[in-house]
């Protein structure tokens, strides 16, 4: 079946914000996605170049719906980069400044992300595991999956999961950060993969490889986090 949607993958300092050294090398990744026929779209993570990101958009002759955030951390959602770090990023704050749309996140992110971000909690729609958001006749799923932090989430669109700092291609997202959780990244990561299709290709918050998209296929097969141990030896393995 054809797919109702596009899904672009930007890269941080490449495809935006290219004269921002910090984004080059933090190498995240933002998505846009975008209902073929009506032209909505959703920005994901919308972190380091708010006005060039709304730029692409627009180029593109979508219509910005929304924003979707994986997970606080201010180099998805910009704000002040972790406690006591110096660097901030721009991010949802300077685009709600420019155009009035929801931000999209897991209820249990919210305090995370106003304390990071200074944006109102009026400013964000707040959803449980499974909600959807509808862009024409896509539907968006939203998928908590706490670990990283604990209201980080995961982007279900048709065959595609973006999976921000849950699930990189060769590893997982850290959980020594305020709010991270080894025991509950287990139990997101292993959900996953019991939940989706083989063939969904994960589309992961950071360039961090030489591949920008895998199939969960092969990445049970090549991704130490997801072989199949004990919870007690992997959180054991993994906790730092
Ligand atoms: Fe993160």
């Amino acid at each position: 079946m054809e797919k109702t949607f596009s899904l672009t993958q930007l890269r941080a300092g490449q495809d935006f914000a290219r004269d921002n050294d910090f984004a080059v090398t933090m190498a995240n990744y933002s998505y846009v996605i975008a209902d073929k026929e009506t032209q909505d779209a959703l920005l994901v993570d919308p972190a380091y170049d708010p006005a060039g990101l709304l730029a692409i958009v627009s180029e593109k002759g979508l219509k910005l719906r929304g924003v979707i955030l994986t997970h606080f951390h201010a180099d998805h959602a910009g704000g002040t980069l972790y406690s006591g770090h110096s660097v901030s990023i721009a991010g949802i704050k300077e685009l709600l400044e420019l155009t009035d749309i929801p931000i999209h996140a897991q209820k249990k992110e919210a305090e995370w992300i106003t304390k990071t971000t200074s944006v109102s909690q009026d400013c964000l729609q707040l959803h449980e595991s499974g909600d959807g958001i509808e862009l024409g006749s896509t539907l968006v799923t939203l998928l908590h999956t706490p670990g990283h932090t604990p209201g980080s989430q995961c982007v279900s669109v048709g065959g595609s999961l973006l999976t921000g700092d849950t699930l990189f291609l060769r590893g997982c997202g850290r959980t020594d950060l305020p709010g991270g959780d080894s025991e509950e990244l287990y139990d997101s990561l292993f959900g996953l993969t019991k939940k989706l299709p083989p063939s969904t290709f994960i589309y992961p918050g950071h360039d961090y490889d030489t591949e920008k998209s895998m199939q969960l296929e092969t990445l049970t097969k090549s991704n130490p986090v997801l072989r199949d141990v004990p919870k007690e030896v992997w959180v054991s393995r993994f906790a730092r």
